[in-house]
């Protein structure tokens, strides 16, 4: 049984303890909702535990599908056991369909489909709003090395071909989403954080409703019920279909 020792960090979603081995962390999902890079707050009952099952489910079917995740166990409600990683600093948002500042960014109808997928890096860094990054720039500033980059296009495009198909066929379209990847001791390069709906994009097909942290950002209601939707549909229709 993994124990957790000190907390190293706390963030936006999720606290971070180390544990007795140095390899491996102890990630508590926290209830904690934020939007506009911090400015809106609110504690929202259940999140932690909700976006906790549905990232272990979701990592779970990515390991089984051959992606190199940072999962190793979910102890309790809460607690996802991870591999500790080096991060790359970069939100690696992937695009499906034309949704939120990208719509008016290029003046396009929304859901409009974008095809092939669009990947964009974002440098992680509160204080500087997460600005924008292309490939030269994360090379100049050596943020990651071409090789690794190469891995994360083809990492990514595997993820996105599994995570399409897995959410249509329980009737919810991937519209975008935002990964994290770190290095292990090793050099293996790792699908960490979270897979929730903080960090997807998700539209009921039948409806046209968003299943995701929209109904926060645009205060459209109580985010728990459109959280265990998500958790439902998918727990409900197995892996074995995708
Ligand atoms: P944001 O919400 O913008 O991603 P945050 O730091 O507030 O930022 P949290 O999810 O609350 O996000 O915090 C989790 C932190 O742990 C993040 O900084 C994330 O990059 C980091 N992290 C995720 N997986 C691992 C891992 N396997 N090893 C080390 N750090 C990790
Ligand atoms: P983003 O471009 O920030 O959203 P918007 O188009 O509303 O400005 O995000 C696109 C997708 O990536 C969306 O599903 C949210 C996710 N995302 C995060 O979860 N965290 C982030 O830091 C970023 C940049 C994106």
């Amino acid at each position: 049984m993994v124990k957790k020792t000190t907390l190293l960090y706390t963030g936006k979603a999720k606290q971070v303890f180390a544990t007795e081995d140095p390899d491996v962390l102890w990630m508590a999902y926290t209830n904690q909702a934020t939007a506009l890079n911090g400015e809106k707050k609110a504690q929202i009952d259940h999140k932690g535990e909700l976006n906790r099952a549905i990232s272990t489910l979701l990592f779970k079917e990515l390991s089984a599908a051959g992606i190199p995740t940072h999962y190793i166990d979910s102890p309790d409600a809460t607690t996802m056991i991870v591999k500790k990683a080096t991060m790359l600093p970069l939100e690696v948002v992937v695009r499906n369909y034309a949704s939120g500042h990208f719509v008016t960014k290029f003046n396009v109808k929304p859901m409009m489909k974008l095809d092939p997928p669009i990947h964009e890096y974002y440098y992680k860094s509160d204080e500087l709003g997460d600005p924008f990054m292309n490939e030269a720039q994360i090379f100049a500033l050596h943020e990651a090395t071409p090789e690794q980059l190469r891995e994360v296009r083809s990492l990514t495009d595997r993820i996105n071909a599994y995570l399409t198909k897995r959410f249509n066929e329980v009737g919810i379209t991937l519209v975008d989403f935002k990964l994290e990847y770190g290095t292990l001791k090793d050099g293996t390069l790792v699908l960490a954080d979270e897979l929730s709906p903080d960090n997807f994009r998700l539209v009921d097909q039948q409806t046209g409703a968003s299943l995701d942290k929209d109904v926060f950002r645009q205060n459209r209601g109580p985010l728990t019920p459109v959280y265990q939707e998500v958790l439902n549909r998918l727990q409900e229709k197995g892996a074995a279909h995708v």
